[in-house]
């Protein structure tokens, strides 16, 4: 079964072919970021605007990239949430136009569940039950999965996301956006003992929850006490040894965060693989730690592509064959939903009174 995807929840345009769920015939994306950076993050009036250019050029290449009609695709699969309203909206009605005039189903898919199923794309399939962490610019969520397509969340942020915090770190230092790429690169050369941060206590005793606003604070307070000077223009972030240190630190307490619900749910549940998707997945230290909480414990650790990492449509075919297969078809009411929340259905209860 052949899969048209569509993403465009934020700022990459992006149009892809899938095999059975499973295998990446093209998957072309368009990023935004240049148009963003100058504002030091995404601007939802231009994010719309743009996609709305992009997406017939992006979903004509995905199909040529692929060797592909129009006439061989089974079904049209797209983000109806959650992101930024305009931004969805032009994807969602695009897929439905052409499904209408193809004569092809529609599925509605949760970005969400698409990061997840990107570790299930090109590879070996996950064993479950498993325990999946999305981080993305947006989200910093903690599933179990007991089976395929079956999502509990265990945890999530309770203000920034992962991504969003190395975006606005990446701000105040003028290092452009999106913050993660460069500020990981920066980490991998600077020295992580010269900024021990802090890492949040839940008064609740929530153990699997996360909060990155507090250790954004930290280290903002370190660039005002210490002087640190954002990136002058025209010089290399390489050279400053300041915000590689202070880079190098926040990256190992980020990671030491994320890892610190992961191993805790690892205490309560048994499970037969880990999984790790979402655009902060890209980063090196965070698939490093995977790798090795993997080995520890014997567990295959499932780590998408950088490309399959990042927002990509190919996910989301991949969770829209997941979805078709449930029988989730949409009808033309079809639309944007910013308020999707995977896995939230019952109350978030500690896994030791399940
Ligand atoms: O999943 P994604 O492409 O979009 C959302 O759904 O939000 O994630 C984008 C986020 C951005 O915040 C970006 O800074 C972050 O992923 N990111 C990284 C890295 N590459 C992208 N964060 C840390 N290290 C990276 N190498
Ligand atoms: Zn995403």
């Amino acid at each position: 079964m052949l899969i048209l995807g569509i993403e465009t929840s934020c700022d990459e345009t992006s149009a892809a072919i899938v095999a059975d769920g499973r295998r990446v015939l093209s998957n072309v994306i368009s990023s935004q970021c240049e148009l963003h950076a100058p504002f030091g993050g995404v601007v939802p009036e231009i994010a719309s605007r743009q996609h709305l250019l992009n997406l017939r050029p992006v979903v004509r290449q995905a199909f040529s990239d692929a060797g592909v009609t129009f006439g061989d695709v089974d079904a049209v699969a797209v983000t109806r949430g959650p992101g930024l309203i305009g931004a969805l909206l032009a994807g969602v009605s695009f897929a439905k136009a052409f499904a209408f005039a193809r004569g092809l189903p529609v599925i509605g898919v949760d970005h969400i569940e698409g990061h997840i199923r990107a570790c299930y794309l090109d590879g070996p399939e996950p064993p479950h039950p498993a325990l999946a962490l999305v981080v993305s610019g947006g989200h910093t969520n903690l599933f179990l999965l007991a089976d395929e397509g079956r999502y509990r969340l265990l945890g999530k942020t309770r203000d920034d996301a992962a991504g969003e915090a190395y975006d606005k770190l990446a701000k105040r230092l003028g290092l452009g956006y999106p913050g993660g790429p460069v500020l990981d690169r920066l980490a991998s050369r600077g020295d992580p003992r010269r900024h021990l941060l802090s890492l949040p206590h839940f008064s609740d005793g929530a153990r699997y929850d996360f909060s990155f606003s507090g250790l954004k604070t930290q280290v903002l307070r370190r660039i005002e006490n210490l002087g640190i000077e954002p990136l002058a223009p025209g010089e290399a972030p390489e050279e400053r040894e300041d915000i590689r240190d202070l880079a190098a630190g926040f990256q190992s307490a980020v990671v030491r965060a994320l890892s610190r619900a992961v191993l805790r749910a690892l205490e309560e549940v048994e499970v037969q693989a880990l999984l790790l998707s979402g655009g902060v997945a890209a980063n090196s230290a965070l698939r490093a730690r995977f790798r090795e909480i993997g080995a520890e414990r014997g567990l295959p650790v499932f780590l998408p592509t950088i490309a399959l990492s990042t927002d990509n449509a190919a996910m989301i075919a991949a969770a829209g064959h997941l979805a078709f297969l449930r029988g989730e078809i949409a009808g033309p009411d079809l639309t944007a939903d910013t308020s999707l929340r995977l896995g939230e259905t019952g109350a978030r209860r500690s896994l030791r009174h399940r």
